[in-house]
């Protein structure tokens, strides 16, 4: 009995060890290209997915960008003010995308 009693007690110490101890999650950086106010898509983009989002996107139009924002505003409802919009949009364009060529339609 004494040896179960004892048994008992190491099981319960060793889980509560294990309890104790901060479950650490993988967290994966994304890192983002500095300049032209990358500060601002970091404080409106990053609220609810990481800049992983943006990475696998490749480089895309403006039009493409332009839609992307406008969708996070609209369906998503993620409160960016249109003068941030504005400047997310020519900062995702820049480092992220390319100005569409006259005569080409995007994409
Ligand atoms: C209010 C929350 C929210 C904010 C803020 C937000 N997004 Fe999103 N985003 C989403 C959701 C939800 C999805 C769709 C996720 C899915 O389908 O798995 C998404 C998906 C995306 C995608 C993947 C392609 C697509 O069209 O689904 C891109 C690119 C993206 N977001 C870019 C941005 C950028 C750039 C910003 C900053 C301007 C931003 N997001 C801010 C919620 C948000």
């Amino acid at each position: 009995m004494k040896k179960f009693v004892l048994l008992c007690f190491l099981a319960t110490s060793t889980l509560l060890a294990q309890m104790e101890k901060p479950i650490e999650m993988p967290y994966v950086e994304y890192p983002m290209i500095k300049g032209d106010h990358d500060e601002v898509a970091q404080q409106y983009c990053l609220i609810c997915h990481s800049w992983g989002y943006i990475l696998n996107q490749g480089k895309k139009s403006r039009p493409y960008w332009n839609g992307t924002v406008q969708k996070m505003v609209n369906e998503f409802k993620a409160p960016i003010p249109k003068e941030d919009q504005q400047t997310i949009i020519d900062y995702l364009v820049k480092h992220y995308g390319y100005e569409a060529k006259a005569g080409q339609s995007g994409h």
